[in-house]
């Protein structure tokens, strides 16, 4: 696996649908940059709900590059400028242009909570990702089996089937291999306390790296203090998403700091 993935972990914070104000955002914010100004190998990024991102900026008050932002979701449908014909009219949603235009570096796609409440296909998913990467966004593509799935012994059949419909739509260029993330998301492990053991990704991780030698792997579902580094040190993932952890600031940063250390 090649050295520089372990050497510069990628932590993704995924703030969900928190927190209540923009003043509570901006504070979470501003511990992170602070508290990351001096880690300097690895990268962290922050995906607030859409209404904060304009006012979270990693450059003020001193440069911050290894401190990014993400979004939660974008659009597949990059018909986001001229007067609404019909085509470009989608109440409610955010092009991936307009989060670039923001700053926005990473977007997270496919999360299991948007398949199974807003029943997020893989045909959306992959135009999703295809329009992010025209935005010059870095998709981070959330794959995950069910608990039932698991227990059936079907993990690896259910990622492969999800990567299949995702990807083979999506051309297999230089764009796509240069910027795509994936993210190992068990969905029973996702804010359940219930996290899949690090022996178990493990196995999930080499199966994903048999496709995909040198694109980023993350694990995600249930991360803590204490497991967090279990999942770079013992089963080589390239980094974490962090959803519920992420906005408890003193777990974040045990987790900065123990990563640190690695
Ligand atoms: P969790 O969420 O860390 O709260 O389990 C992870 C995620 O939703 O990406």
């Amino acid at each position: 696996m090649p050295r520089l993935i372990i050497m510069r972990p990628l932590i993704v914070a995924n703030w969900k649908m928190n927190p209540l104000t923009l003043a509570e955002a901006k504070k979470l914010f501003n511990s992170v940059k602070k508290e990351i100004k001096n880690v300097k190998n690895m990268e962290v990024v922050i995906c607030p709900p859409f209404s904060y991102i304009s006012n979270l900026n990693p450059s003020t008050g001193g440069q911050t590059p290894n401190l990014k932002l993400g979004a939660q979701n974008a659009f597949w449908d990059p018909s986001d400028n001229g007067p609404p014909t019909g085509q470009g009219a989608y109440t409610g949603e955010i092009s991936p242009t307009m989060l670039k235009n923001l700053g926005v570096d990473y977007v997270i796609i496919g999360h299991s909570e948007r398949r199974r409440y807003l029943k997020e296909t893989n045909e959306m998913i992959s135009k999703k990702i295809k329009t992010a990467l025209k935005a010059k966004l870095k998709p981070i593509l959330c794959l995950g089996e069910t608990e039932k799935e698991m227990k059936r012994g079907k993990t690896k059949e259910v990622l492969e089937n999800q990567l299949k419909e995702i990807l083979s739509p999506i051309p297999n260029s230089k764009l796509l291999i240069s910027n795509l993330i994936l993210a190992y998301e068990p969905v029973w492990a996702i804010g359940t306390g219930n996290f899949c053991r690090s022996e178990n990704t493990k196995k999930v991780l080499l199966f994903l790296r048999k496709f995909f030698k040198k694109t980023p792997i993350l694990y995600g579902g249930s991360v803590n203090s204490q497991n967090a580094v279990s999942y770079i040190r013992e089963a080589g993932f390239s980094g974490l998403l962090l959803g519920g952890v992420s906005l408890d600031i003193q777990e974040f940063f045990k987790i900065i700091k123990n990563l640190n250390r690695v």
